[in-house]
């Protein structure tokens, strides 16, 4: 094995950062391409209220997209570190999304308002990285505000998301008092001399007992922080890096995003702590890293990535092995070969053709309707990298033509938009219904907008009384029994799974009671 391989794998650090909406996901991501040198200056987030009121209006939002999307995936170095940071979007509409991206990574950033505490989409986000087992570091932001106290925060997050945690650092003050924090690994402390949030802000690191400090901090003070540290030295476990490698407990790092407090240290920790690319499950074996040959996954479709490229843009998040420019890749789905020479990066906001990529990286390729999420691609070898879910979608929608002459456009229109994962597409086993099933309403709205405009077809959806999808896991001949038994009930999603869609659980539990050797899934996964 290739020491350059190896040492290239050990530079990468991919991850993804997950958090409510408002919690100062954008903001912490921008801070964290200041400090890592691929922007100059911050501030690009004030007009995010102007996109925010607009994005429910997809055309408003294809606007945007411009800037939006092409940072979906974000590389930068850092302290000789080769940082890929991975976007999820925002909204809740778009989750399914988030939820694939996360199983590109190795690693999470969760961001928690600490005047709210945990919420609702931080506990479902960070379910889904439970269930990967993936190592998570967290950001308590927003400490420039009064929230709630340091101790109740990780209470909190304790029993709300059931993960330990094993603070870092330890703030200093909080709202206008917040000074800085207590290193509680080097016992130094990070004191913030100025108060910009476009710059990066000067630093000085002192220790606790020295004049400076409680010249700097203030007598009383240090004396309270000297009785916290001790308490939380006490209640707060040791940083344990197997754990946190397991997802057992989450190392604890306070901040103000806004203000740049911290954010150098949040990077410094992906730096020391998070693991570099990992070993991969797939369905004959497990695909370590370092192995010379080149495997990866799809985990996303992006379509109007540019409008200079009216294409739609694979993701392929790297495995294994080197991926050179002009390579022969496998699509192992299809079987097929073929040259692969317009490979991209995203080094912060443009587009660069790939020479050479790595485990960790993600590189993009257009795609022209052949390429699923989940897809495969190898040098040659019939492997299928697994654990990419479609998650079982909760409203469904009958698409309603205007004008019959288009049908054809609206196949191919709707298989086309479903193919990039955020609502699937279903067809009944007989009838020519297209249904849409998606997680969030917003969907429908993005679909209908983007048949008009990208394929000229004037459709709308309708209600349909189904609100229940499970995949039918079973043998051929069980499938053929089922399908003459509940054909009314039966569908094939958009990659010719057979699934059930139904309007409560009582056929799903008729079907399980009866077959035991049939398995409905709430997840699909690519076979
Ligand atoms: P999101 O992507 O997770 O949805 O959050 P985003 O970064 O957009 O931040 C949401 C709001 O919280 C923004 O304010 C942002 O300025 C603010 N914010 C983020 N980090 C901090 C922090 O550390 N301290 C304080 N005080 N505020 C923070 P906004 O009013 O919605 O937007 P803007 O008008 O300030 O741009």
């Amino acid at each position: 094995m290739s020491v350059k391989l190896k040492k290239e794998i050990s530079k990468r650090r991919t991850f993804a950062i997950i958090s409510h909406p408002d919690a100062g996901k954008t903001t912490i991501t921008e801070k964290l391409l200041l400090y890592g040198g691929a922007i100059q200056t911050a501030g690009a987030v004030k007009s995010k209220k102007a996109e925010r009121a607009a994005r429910s209006d997809f055309m408003e939002m294809e606007q945007k997209r411009g800037i939006s999307v092409s940072t979906a995936v974000m590389s930068f170095e850092y302290a000789e570190k080769a940082m890929n940071l991975l976007d999820t979007p925002g909204h809740n509409d778009f989750s399914e999304d988030t939820y694939r991206t996360l199983t590109a990574v190795d690693s999470v950033l969760m961001v928690i308002d600490s005047t709210k505490g945990v919420e609702t989409q931080t506990k479902k986000l960070l379910d889904v990285c439970k269930l990967k087992k993936t190592p998570v570091i967290t950001l308590m932001n927003k400490l420039d505000l009064e929230g709630m106290e340091p101790l109740d925060l990780i209470d909190n997050l304790e029993k709300e998301l059931g993960v330990e945690c094993v603070p870092m650092n330890w703030p200093i003050g909080k709202g206008k008092e917040f000074k800085g924090v207590y290193d509680l690994q080097s016992g130094e402390v990070h004191f913030y001399l100025s108060n910009r949030q476009d710059k990066m802000n000067d630093v000085q690191y002192i220790d606790l007992d020295s004049e400076d400090a409680v010249r700097l901090v203030g007598e009383s003070e240090i004396g309270k922080l000297r009785e916290e540290i001790e308490m939380v030295h006490e209640l707060t476990p040791e940083m344990d890096i197997e754990r946190f490698e397991r997802g057992e407990i989450t190392p604890v790092f306070f901040g103000s995003a806004l203000n740049n407090f911290g954010v150098q240290t949040v990077l410094d920790a992906f730096v020391r702590i998070a693991p570099s690319p990992g070993p991969r499950e797939a369905l004959s074996r497990v695909v370590m890293p370092d192995e010379e040959q080149f495997t990866g996954f799809v985990f996303k479709i992006q379509a109007n990535m540019d409008k200079n490229h009216r294409d739609r843009m694979a993701f392929i998040r790297i495995c294994s092995g080197v991926f050179n420019r002009g390579m022969t890749l496998r699509h192992v789905r299809t079987g097929k070969d073929s040259f692969v020479r317009n490979a991209i990066t995203f080094l912060a906001r443009t587009r660069n053709l790939v020479e050479t990529a790595y485990p960790g990286d993600i590189i993009g390729i257009p795609n022209h309707g052949t390429i699923r999420i989940g897809d495969t691609f190898s040098e040659g070898e019939d492997v299928q990298i697994t654990g990419v879910p479609n998650f079982a979608p909760e409203l469904f929608r009958r698409a309603r033509l205007r004008d019959p002459m288009k049908g054809k456009a609206l196949a191919k229109g709707l298989s086309q938009v479903c193919e990039e994962g955020a609502a699937q597409l279903f067809r009944p086993l007989s009838g020519s219904d297209y249904i849409i099933g998606a997680l969030g309403e917003l969907q429908f709205q993005v679909i209908t907008s983007r048949l008009m405009v990208e394929y000229r077809v004037d459709a709308d959806f309708e209600s349909i009384p189904r609100n229940v999808c499970r995949w039918v896991i079973a043998d051929d001949a069980t499938k053929q029994q089922l399908i003459k038994l509940y054909e009314r009930d039966l569908f094939y999603d958009n990659n010719q799974n057979l699934c059930i869609l139904s309007d409560n659980t009582f056929r799903c539990n008729q079907i399980a009671d009866k077959y035991p050797d049939v398995r409905l899934s709430k997840i699909m996964e690519q076979q």
